[in-house]
């Protein structure tokens, strides 16, 4: 079964306690926590205050996608804000290793990020050293955006790859997932799926949440 990642970013900020508990109560998996820092991506959202706010009011896994030019000087502080997985994109690490090996080495999960037009083979030799693998399927930066479907080729890719190297990673997809694409993802490989207004732009979050489900469990139509 496909595990299920809600996006802060669509939740109502004014309430975000109270969001956090509804999805959590409605069966969410993990929360996702999703940075910007207004240069890497054209948007600003939210930092280690917010993200330390939410640790408080939740016991689900917090995973935290860095969308955010310089990642590095930012670890230690989503560290300490209790983020269980910390995910930084490809195109902006130097040092990758170093990075990645720095979440592992306080103990928590490590994921690697590529937008959509990023190929596979820009982390072949990343595979050994992360426990996730986000494949986006919109362009970084909002919320609510059309999906795109050339990168699900990259989550086959990915599988295949696990597969025969015997790796263990997870392949989550981030970006326009919702009941209309999530068998398409899940048919891919997606073993996480992360939604902001699939989720947080319905009333009944237990009900979208199901039809998400039900959905990847169909597989593509
Ligand atoms: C996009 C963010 C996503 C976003 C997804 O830059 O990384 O996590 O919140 O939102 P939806 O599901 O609405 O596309
Ligand atoms: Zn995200």
């Amino acid at each position: 079964m496909v595990k299920i990642a809600p996006s802060i970013l669509s939740a109502d900020f004014g309430r975000l306690a109270q969001e956090v508990a509804e999805v959590e109560r409605a069966g969410a998996d993990m929360i996702h926590v999703d940075v910007m820092d207004g240069h890497f991506v054209p948007n600003l959202t939210i930092g280690p205050l917010v993200a330390a706010a939410v640790r408080r009011v939740t016991s689900l896994p917090l995973n935290t996608h860095l969308m955010v030019t310089n990642p590095d000087v930012l670890l230690d502080e989503f560290i300490a804000a209790g983020c269980d997985t910390i995910i930084v994109h490809q195109e902006v690490c130097h040092h990758l290793h170093r990075t990645l090996m720095h979440i592992r080495g306080a103990g928590r999960s490590a994921g690697v990020c590529l937008n959509p037009l990023t190929p596979v083979s820009t982390i072949s030799e990343t595979l050994d050293f992360v426990d996730e693998v986000l494949i986006m399927t919109v362009n970084p930066g909002f919320g609510g955006q059309e999906f795109i479907p050339e990168p699900l080729r990259k989550i086959e890719e990915l599988a295949e790859i696990r597969e025969m190297l015997g790796l263990s990673f997870e392949i989550s997809v981030d970006g326009g997932v919702g009941p209309e694409t999530a068998g398409l993802v899940a048919g891919a490989g997606a073993d996480i799926l992360v939604i902001g207004s699939a989720i947080f732009g319905k009333e009944d979050r237990a009900a979208a949440i199901q039809a998400i489900r039900d959905a990847a469990a169909k597989g593509p139509q």
